[in-house]
């Protein structure tokens, strides 16, 4: 696996595999602390190309508070080491001078109105700028053909989605499904910070998340209407478990618009502390009833 740390030499790269016999770039931007979700998308970016570079940088642009950065796991070596095992054509590693040469207060950014102010949006400010303008910067880098993304952060998803085709940029956006533990809980970066105690609490999150599109789906001729009463007992169920609710809400699942009357792709969404970790998840409603993990 190549591995290169500056952004002139990655455009390079590129350019040589497609003067050379290149087919299709598939892109797979991290900010690293690989778990087996980011392997997920791997094995989806090797399927569908024959080139697969994956970047590992920890976007300061997108944290909205100086600790969340401060601790964010850097695990550059081990990462390394994964990709190289899992086949990985090159490894992007960056670091914050060669992605912002003029410091942290980047003179152009990308926003997404509307989708950037909601949810996420509206609890982290300035976190979907920070995501917008640095995915723009590695696609105009990397210039890939496909680029992969996880469903765990699925307005992440939506909002590279509306940046690709409000810019025109040649890339096509891929989801991968969200990888679960055993007990249901979403892979993430963030559950490394769980205490022991914590751990055992966090799968009630997605439990949470199953049972409010089961009891969706029980009633689906009294959506939306029914919604607030269901969303309020999982947030008690939340509380009663030991977090701390951020957010818990059922939207469509298109542009993550209010549901109306006769929607039927929706989604359900939730961010909750469990002590400092804020965790988040997300369940679509409408394919069949959810089972299993506790
Ligand atoms: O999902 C992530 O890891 C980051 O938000 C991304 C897309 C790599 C941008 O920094």
């Amino acid at each position: 696996m190549r591995i290169v740390r500056d952004r002139r030499q990655v455009t390079a790269l590129c350019r040589e595999w497609r003067r050379r016999d290149l087919q299709q770039l598939v892109f797979v931007p991290t900010m690293g602390n690989l778990h087996e979700g980011h392997l997920a998308l791997v094995r989806h970016a090797q399927e569908r190309g024959d080139r697969v570079l994956v970047s590992i940088f920890v976007n300061p642009l997108q944290f909205d508070r100086a600790d969340d950065l401060a601790r964010y796991p850097r695990t550059l070596e081990a990462d390394a080491k994964k990709l190289a095992e899992a086949g990985v054509d090159a490894l992007f590693c960056p670091d914050a001078a060669d992605m912002y040469p003029d410091g942290s207060a980047v003179e152009a950014r990308v926003v997404v109105s509307g989708l950037s102010g909601i949810l996420e949006g509206a609890s982290r400010p300035g976190h979907f700028d920070g995501v917008a303008t640095v995915v723009a910067k590695l696609f105009n880098l990397v210039q890939p053909d496909v680029a992969v993304f996880g469903e765990k952060d699925y307005q992440q998803l939506l909002l590279i989605r509306a940046m690709v085709e409000a810019l025109n940029f040649p890339v096509v956006v891929d989801a991968v499904p969200t990888v679960r533990e055993s007990d249901g809980l979403a892979l993430s970066s963030r559950n490394g910070r769980l205490s022991d105690a914590a751990r055992q609490r966090a799968p009630a999150l997605y439990r949470c998340l199953r049972d409010t599109a089961n009891a969706c789906l029980l009633e689906p001729d009294r959506w939306p209407a029914l919604f607030p009463e269901i969303l309020a007992h999982a947030e008690n169920r939340l509380r009663e478990a030991g977090f701390r609710p951020d957010y818990l809400h059922i939207r469509r699942a298109a542009d993550l618009g209010e549901p109306r009357a006769g929607d039927g792709d929706l989604i359900v969404l939730g961010a909750a502390w469990l002590d400092d970790v804020r965790l988040i998840d997300n369940l679509r409603l409408g394919c069949g009833k959810f089972a299993g993990a506790g």
